[in-house]
């Protein structure tokens, strides 16, 4: 299967959309991107997996995950990997997007894949 043809089939039948070279992410950090006037949060771990959230913390609406702190923990007897708001320091599951240290609403997330270097995001409807 081609490239071309691979990334044709992902577009029109998982409804993901090319985001970025996933080596334009700094592992361990964070960046800021509008994507049909949404605005996103990307996310590479140190241990090279990619997420994908709103840019907006649920608890004030200021325009900060991008800035948020990555980090991990455990849940359940599992790994987690986790942005804390870099303003109020609440805590999100960066998988799920619930908060873990306070009785806030979820960090709407987006589901992410990596394709021969190549990022997708599931579209936002
Ligand atoms: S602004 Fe995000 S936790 Fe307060």
């Amino acid at each position: 299967m081609s490239t071309q043809f691979a990334e044709e089939t992902l577009e029109e039948t998982l409804s993901f959309a090319p985001v970025c070279r996933s080596e334009e992410l700094e592992p361990g950090w964070g960046e800021a991107l509008l994507l049909e006037g949404a605005q996103l949060a990307l996310f590479r771990t140190d241990a090279d997996t990619f997420y994908a959230t709103s840019h907006h913390c649920p608890t004030s609406s200021a325009k900060v995950m991008a800035r948020g702190i990555l980090g991990d923990t455990v849940v359940e007897g599992q790994a987690v990997a986790t942005v804390a708001c870099p303003l109020h320091k609440e805590v999100y599951r960066l998988d799920t997007g619930a908060c873990l240290n306070a009785d806030s609403p979820a960090l709407p997330v987006h589901k992410m894949m990596e394709v021969e270097g190549q990022l997708w995001m599931e579209q936002i409807k």
